[in-house]
């Protein structure tokens, strides 16, 4: 029998303008699961984190993600999984991300990482497919690397780690609005009009330039999204006000946290994040929604090992 305990962070997908191919990773914030593997061939989840699961392990991003991990290696085992963590699901911060990535990276370490880091978040995907019918490694891949990544292509994937300058902090919010990644992920067109097409690989290779020279100023003014969120903006009430107050006061760039309903702004300090923050809750408190806030540094770190008993 061997035991590891591993913690996998939050994230952002997106950061505004990367639909699919750019997120970043959070400080402290994250999902811890502990991983028995002993001789047999099955897999328990047990949920003591507080937090509502499915019973169903079917249906829980952990299954997809052992199961493809196993495959992988060509092994079969016992595997019981304890969540003792969870970010809350529907919170915007890539919550079945950092169960997959902490899945993932668990087995790996369980036996001797035979896998690669891209592997691992290949396994990781299995989870995000799971839970929102696509294979996208944008909040996957920053909860298993740390940082900002880029994901410069899915087939085969190849996966960039980006510089993270300064002191970023994201002040996420989120507003008690249900906003599936599927429903989310449908809404939007299958094709992009050139014009929009063209503003959007701008920005993105904006906010690269701006990573690399640590320009914030370009980082911000390239966090635009004309793809996904002219579509997704209808669930958040007020979005454009929101979005007009928050820079108002400071920040970098406002978007929408992945597939939302969390919006975020990113600030180059933890003041203005919690301005930022203010704002967004008194935004939705205005309109007599609940939400909540969370001010958090952006990490370089992602999943760890915390434990280990053999
Ligand atoms: N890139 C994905 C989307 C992230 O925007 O649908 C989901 O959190």
């Amino acid at each position: 029998m061997k035991k590891v305990r591993v913690f996998a962070p939050a994230s952002i997908a997106n950061m505004g303008c990367g639909f699919d191919v750019i997120g970043l990773a959070l400080d402290e914030v994250g999902d811890i699961l502990e991983i028995t593997m002993s001789e047999g061939d099955g897999l328990t989840i047990t949920n003591q984190s507080g937090v509502p699961l499915p019973e169903d392990i079917e249906q829980n991003v952990i299954t997809p993600v052992v199961r493809a991990f196993l495959k992988k290696i060509g092994q079969k085992a016992q595997i019981d999984v304890t969540v003792c963590e969870k970010i809350y699901p529907g919170s915007g911060i890539g919550s079945s991300a950092a169960s997959s990535a902490a899945a993932a990276f668990g087995m790996n370490e369980l036996y001797g990482c035979p896998l690669s880091e891209e592997e691992v978040v290949m396994c990781a995907m299995e989870g995000e497919n799971l839970a929102s019918g696509g294979y996208h490694a944008d909040n996957a891949a920053p909860a298993v690397m740390g940082g900002i990544v880029l994901i410069r292509g899915y087939e085969p994937l190849d996966i960039i780690q980006l510089p993270v300058p300064g002191n970023f902090y994201c002040a996420v919010v989120h507003p008690h609005i249900v906003v599936a990644t599927k429903e989310a992920r449908e809404i939007l067109p299958k094709a992009v009009p050139m014009h929009d097409a063209v503003r959007q690989w701008g920005n993105v290779g904006g906010l690269i330039a701006g990573l690399y020279s640590g320009n914030i100023g370009l980082v911000g003014r390239a966090m635009q999204d004309h793809v996904a969120e002219p579509y997704r903006k209808s669930f958040i009430p007020g979005f454009d006000d929101l979005r007009a107050k928050v820079l108002g006061a400071g920040a970098l760039a406002m978007n929408i946290s992945g597939s939302g309903p969390s919006v975020f702004a990113l600030c180059d300090h933890r003041t203005s994040a919690e301005a930022a923050g203010f704002l967004m809750k008194k935004h939705f408190d205005s309109l007599g929604i609940g939400s909540e806030v969370y001010v958090v540094k952006v990490s370089n770190k992602g999943a760890k090992l915390t434990g280990i008993t053999i």
